[in-house]
């Protein structure tokens, strides 16, 4: 019996145990690694080896960790890994519940076969590289120019380090592009508007061998430098103007155009890519007086969100890690990151350098009203509000025990971060001491009784010319205004008196009339709150006798009320105190939708903490590994149309490796040594022998199609597809309509469609932009590390039939008729095809133009239209504009 049921169970159980070797074999590099990969390489892998386990190599698979071999080829039942996976009771599973979801039956059931088949894997399998020695960790250090095979490849350094891969990979280089081609790309990419028939010529006809060079030195020192590349930092840094519902702000900030000018000044100055960093995370801190460069923060201001501080910090935490390091730290919110040496504790403590951090607006010269004007900066509020770690990133499950400081992933540690507390001072947390500030009220202050004395002159030449009839009221009126002008002169000394106690108060500590002047300031302060009562109650009088009949109850009641506010208003002047308000040089915004006005108007701290400026510092410091790369990527990937690290945002193990590494670092240490200049590096990138060739497959090697259809080694230009701004604004300037006034608020995309100013001057935020713009992909403001390129029929339809582009090609029109008055017909088609395309037509291209406008010119002719030869040209001219080559930069 207790035989025949071992025998049975025996081949039961062979039965059982070749079922999985009956099963398909498993291709462990196809099959297995990939799902390790992905589900433990982030805790045993190159990144981080718990449990001293490494599952990235079978070898290191049977090594094991620190319990011994994690599998046993050809048992499954035996190896740690199975055990784990399938957790049976009392062993913790793996993955951990808390970071991931058990494996599926299917996943484990390939595991098991996978090892009972014998766990076989490659000979040669190399393990993960050690996550600090992941390329992007490790600072640049300028690598050496290659020695290229072909000397004639030479050209600037950029050359040579295309070239060598050229080499490597048999490619051979497309030719130069054609002058005009190349022109018209230089300019469109560096200041975002094409060149004009006139330059085009001249450029052709200039001979001499700088001639190129010399444009390029022209276009950069052009102010529309800076607002062409201002638009695209505007892009990577999230630039957005307010969004809320009615007047209120959700989203971002009032009046954030400063923070806009402030770019396209900046980068028309050259100021180097460091300092503007510096500026934009802590100009408060580290130029804490100085208006202009507190603009600098509207980078911080954007980020507000009003609804929900960690979302807003969030925010603040994920788009500085973008755009400035090139990292996903948003990935380590709620675990730690699965690819990256960043721990879910290095999140929060990269979000304590903000914690403190809130928006106020800044007063700015010539406006008292923050509705209307002013700057929207950061600053540090809350200097000791706590950051706590989020268990999975739940704001309701703070770690409170465990506060943390503010810290860098140390991966990125290379120096010590010196976090000190910074002194401000008085203007910067007393605001309404700026000169700028004083002299507005004391402005508005003298307009007001020079307004009240003219109005009593008024009433007082009207009394004397009144009738009996009109006396009484005639005399009411002068008594209200001569109210109204001694209340205006109580408020303009109750001014002045406010600003000599502030100026004791804040700015000469050991003044010892402080005191006294406090007192005056209390008391001319309460004498303008009666004068106030006073006129208000003048009013209600004056309007209590102008009353009818059936009002005079109301008017009553509210003169009554009035005399009592005279009354109140006395009393208090009897013991005026010496608290007095100070002025009020700016107004901090909600901090959330709870925030009461009281709590608002609470002064402003006279300390920041300091660590904004310490972020800035080792951000900007030329050891940093990232800062740099990230910066030339992005100015790289705006000149060819394709960046050296195709993940923008994502420099990390996950993200791609670069195609040139060894010309990304070049390009990094030189920008560094170069004061951090852009335009030092736009140069050196346009005159490069590479960005002149041309964007043509045409008569390409064979081996180059073959080997890089792509393009990835620049054997030939990229052709790019302008972006919305630049289709908007070519289109004006070839009509000689553009508008070049520049900065100042944003335009309203309905109430100022038709201004003619250049586009990035328009309102763009989530809910409003411009509809012809947003046709063309302009950014999303939620995040643009890169544009799309779309192509859309409500492209096409917009160049065919907007009002605008069609008002545009007539005026196109006029001008080229204006240029060549008595021009032929052959001579029409070939100065538009200069002036719309930059190119001269083909033999072809000439023939069917020519055609085409002697029949337009004869249909109009038939239907007896006026300018008939006109109109043809310009429906020309309309379909060049709708030729791929205009909105392409070729
Ligand atoms: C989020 C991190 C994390 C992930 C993901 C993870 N593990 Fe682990 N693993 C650990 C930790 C922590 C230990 C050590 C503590 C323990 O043994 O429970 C460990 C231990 C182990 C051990 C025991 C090592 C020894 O020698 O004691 C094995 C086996 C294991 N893991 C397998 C896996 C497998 C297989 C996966 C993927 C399916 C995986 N782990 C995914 C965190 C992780
Ligand atoms: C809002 C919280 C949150 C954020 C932010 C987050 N994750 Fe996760 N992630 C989780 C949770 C929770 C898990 C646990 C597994 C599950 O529940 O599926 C997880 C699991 C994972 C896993 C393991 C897959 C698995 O099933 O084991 C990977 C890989 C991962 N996340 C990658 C990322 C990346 C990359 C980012 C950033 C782009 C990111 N996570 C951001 C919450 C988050």
């Amino acid at each position: 019996m207790t035989r025949a049921f071992n025998i049975a169970t025996a081949v039961l159980a062979l039965l059982l145990a070749a079922r999985p070797l009956a099963a398909a074999p498993v291709d462990y590099i196809r099959e297995v690694k990939p799902l390790l990969t992905a589900r433990c390489y982030g805790c045993h892998g190159g990144l981080q080896q718990k449990g001293g386990l490494r599952l990235d190599t079978v070898k290191l698979l049977q090594k094991g960790g620190k319990s011994g071999a994690a599998v046993v080829p050809g048992s499954a039942n035996d190896s740690l890994l199975i055990t784990r996976v399938t957790a049976p009771q009392g062993t913790p599973r793996m993955p951990p519940p808390s970071q991931g979801e058990a494996l599926s039956e299917k996943e484990i059931a390939l595991l098991r076969a996978w090892i009972d088949q014998g766990a076989a894997g490659p000979a040669d399998e190399k393990p993960e590289a050690d996550a600090k020695d992941h390329w992007a960790f490790r600072p640049p250090v300028r690598p050496a120019v290659p020695r290229l095979k072909d000397s004639t490849r030479g050209g600037n350094p950029i050359d040579a380090f295309l070239a060598a891969e050229w080499e490597k990979r048999g490619l051979t280089p497309q030719p130069a592009a054609d002058k005009r081609v190349l022109l018209r790309r230089v300019y469109l990419d560096l200041i975002g508007l094409p060149p004009t028939a006139e330059e085009l010529e001249a450029f052709v006809a200039d001979t001499a061998p700088q001639a190129y060079e010399q444009v390029v030195d022209k276009l950069l020192a052009s102010p529309r430098y800076g607002e062409r590349w201002g638009r695209h930092w505007m892009d990577v840094w999230r630039y957005s103007d307010w969004w809320g519902l009615g007047a209120e702000v959700r989203n971002s900030q009032k009046h954030i155009w400063h923070w806009r000018d402030w770019i396209i000044e900046s980068l028309n100055a050259d100021k180097g890519y460091d300092q503007m960093l510096r500026e934009m995370l802590a100009a408060d801190e580290l130029y804490p007086n100085d208006l202009d460069k507190l603009r600098a923060t509207g980078f911080l201001a954007r980020q507000y969100f009003k609804f929900n501080r960690n979302t807003w910090l969030d925010e603040t935490v994920e788009h500085t890690s973008k755009a400035f390091l090139g990292l996903t730290m948003n990935c380590a919110r709620c675990h730690d990151h699965k690819y990256d040496p960043i721990a879910q504790a290095d999140y929060y403590r990269f979000r304590a350098f903000f914690e403190p951090y809130q928006i106020r607006t800044d007063q700015v010269r010539g406006d008292v009203d923050f509705e209307k004007d002013g700057i929207p900066r950061a600053f540090d509020c809350n200097l000791d509000t706590p950051t706590y770690l989020f268990l999975r990133g739940d704001e309701k499950q703070p770690v409170k025990d465990k506060p943390l400081s503010p810290g860098i992933p140390p991966i990125l540690a290379f120096t010590e971060l010196e976090i000190r507390s910074i002194s401000l001072p008085p203007e910067a947390y007393a605001p309404g001491l700026r000169p700028l500030v004083i002299e507005n009220y004391q402005r508005l202050s003298e307009k007001q009784v020079k307004v009240a004395q003219d109005a009593l002159a008024q009433a007082r030449k009207k009394l004397a010319e009144a009738d009996k009839s009109q006396t009484e009221a005639a005399q009411a009126a002068v008594s209200l205004a001569e109210k109204v002008l001694a209340n205006s002169e109580a408020q303009q000394a109750a001014l002045q008196a406010r600003i000599a106690a502030d100026r004791a108060r804040y700015q000469q500590p050991s003044a010892t009339d402080a005191g006294d002047l406090a007192r005056k300031a209390a008391t001319a302060e309460r004498q303008a709150t009666l004068a106030q009562a006073e006129e208000n109650l003048a009013r209600a009088e004056m309007e209590l006798l102008q009353a009818a009949s059936d009002k005079k109850a109301d008017a009553e009641k509210k003169r009554n009320a009035a005399r009592d506010a005279v009354a109140a208003a006395r009393k208090a002047l009897e013991a005026p105190g010496d608290t007095y308000t100070s002025l009020r040089g700016a107004l901090k915004t909600l901090e959330s939708n709870l925030e009461s006005e009281a709590s608002r108007n609470k002064p402003f701290p006279t300390t920041s903490t300091g660590r904004r400026s310490a972020l800035a510092q080792w951000l900007t410091d030329k050891r940093h590994p990232l800062t740099a790369r990230v910066a030339v990527n992005d100015i790289w990937a705006r000149h060819f149309g394709q960046p050296l690290v195709a993940t923008v945002f994502d420099f990390g193990r996950k993200g791609s490796a670069p195609t040139h590494p060894a010309l990304l670092d070049y390009l990094a240490v030189e920008l560094m040594e170069h004061g951090w200049s852009m335009k030092h590096l736009h140069r050196l990138i346009v005159t490069s022998n590479a960005y002149r060739l041309t964007s043509s497959n045409a008569g390409a090697a064979k081996a180059n199609l073959a080997a890089d259809a792509e393009n990835h080694y620049y054997w030939r230009m990229n052709p790019l597809r302008m972006e919305a701004e630049v289709v908007r604004d070519s289109l004006l300037h070839l009509a000689g309509e553009l508008d070049l006034t520049t900065g100042g608020p944003a335009l309203d995309p309905i109430k100022d469609e038709a201004s003619r100013r250049r586009s990035l001057y328009f309102v763009h935020s989530h809910n409003e932009y411009h509809k012809f713009l947003a046709t063309f992909d302009q950014a999303s403001v939620l995040e643009c590390y890169r544009r799309a390129e779309s192509i859309v029929p409500q492209q096409a339809l917009a160049l065919a039939n907007s009002k605008f582009s069609l008002t545009m090609a007539a005026k196109i029109n006029d001008r080229l008729h204006e240029r060549l008055k008595k021009a032929t017909d052959a001579e029409f088609v070939r100065a538009a095809f200069e002036m719309i395309l930059a190119t001269t037509p083909t033999a072809a291209e000439q023939d069917e133009c020519e055609k085409a406008l002697a029949q337009l010119t004869e249909l109009g002719q038939k239907q007896q239209q006026k300018e008939a030869p006109r109109r043809a040209r310009g429906v020309l001219i309309q379909a060049l504009l709708n030729h791929n080559d205009f909105i392409t930069i070729r």
